[in-house]
């Protein structure tokens, strides 16, 4: 191991997910157990442009590793794509001694950390902390998996309801891009439909398949759509139509918003995110710099951090067949 980084900041930047603060604990306790010291960041970028730092030592992360949401805070910061906005960081980081960075978050605080590194060849490692798993690099996400579960557990309860009532529901579930909490949620849930930005199926097609839901005897329906559908029509729009078109239905929309992003962490996302952790802290101390941690077939491996932006995460489509089997 290099000797030369003796601090290492840490901040958590971006749409927060479930897990993030069992990265924090991660990243502080192996700065600790490398006894060099860390720094966390307070609200992302826009603290660090800030200065609003505090010492961790191991013990300010006790109990975190169950807690949902980011102690550190998140933002999502404009001042820091400016030239200007990131020169007055690189001033704070330099001012408090911090030679090194951690960020966790998505594709948008990987893109700010690579001009960051660019412009002040700063050393930088980014965790995948998104619910919406829609990074290349890695096979899932902090936070991905707490996601799909609170969402599977939110469609149980609505299909209570839709099916005491015979109703037709429609779910929106985040995935601004993607569909992968849509897809496999909406597998995990047993949704009749599920639609997703990466497949167009068009409304014919959902309406094909309400008519066989209800052709076969089916009391409820639930259709899962991701809120970045490329149908053309809002979750609302979707039940105007279906009321318009489809009579026999009673509809009702939920959409299910931040809801996704809480909670306590699954056991998966804390192991993820300690093994990430030490990852990218010990890829900074062997002098590695602009790469990203991700789990490839369940081993820790490092991507670079434009590869990890630029490359598209891919849906699983078998998944899809799956639900249309499932759906006979
Ligand atoms: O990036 C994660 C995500 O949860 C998206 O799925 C969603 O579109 C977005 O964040 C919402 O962001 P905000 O909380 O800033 O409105």
């Amino acid at each position: 191991m290099s000797d030369k980084i003796t601090k290492i900041g840490v901040l958590t930047s971006g749409g927060d997910a479930p897990g993030m603060n069992a990265a924090i604990r991660s990243v502080v306790r192996t700065c600790a157990y490398h006894n060099i010291e860390c720094v966390g960041i307070y609200r992302g970028f826009e603290g660090m442009m800030e200065g609003d730092f505090k010492d961790f030592t191991a013990r300010n992360v006790n109990h975190i590793i169950n807690t949902g949401g980011t102690i550190l805070k998140s933002a999502r910061s404009n001042e820091f794509k400016t030239k200007e906005g990131r020169a007055k960081a690189h001033n704070y980081l330099v001012k408090k001694g911090i030679q090194a960075l951690v960020l966790i978050g998505g594709d948008g605080t990987f893109t700010g950390g690579m001009v960051f590194n660019k412009e002040f060849n700063f050393p930088i490692i980014g965790i995948p902390g998104t619910i919406d798993n829609d990074i290349y690099g890695t096979n899932f996400t902090i936070g991905y998996d707490t996601a799909i579960n609170t969402v599977v557990e939110a469609i149980d309860k609505i299909r209570d309801t839709a099916s005491s009532h015979k109703r037709l529901f429609f779910v929106e579930v985040m995935g601004r891009d993607v569909g992968h909490i849509a897809l496999n949620a909406g597998v995990g849930a047993g949704a009749e439909e599920i639609l997703i930005p990466e497949e167009d199926l068009g409304l014919d097609r959902l309406v094909e398949s309400l008519k066989r839901s209800k052709a076969s005897g089916k009391s409820s329906s639930i259709v899962v759509v991701a809120e970045g559908d490329k149908i053309g029509k809002n979750v609302f729009e979707l039940k105007d139509y279906i009321d318009e078109n489809m009579p026999e239905y009673d509809v009702r929309v939920s959409v299910l918003g931040h809801m996704q992003r809480g909670g306590s962490p699954s056991c998966f996302d804390r192991v993820l995110a300690s093994r990430m952790g030490v990852k990218a802290v010990e890829s900074l101390l062997e002098g590695k710099s602009n790469y990203m941690v991700g789990i490839l077939d369940n081993k820790m491996e490092l991507t670079s951090l434009n590869k990890a932006v630029k490359g598209k995460s891919k849906i699983n489509l078998e998944l899809l067949r799956v639900s249309d089997v499932m759906t006979t």
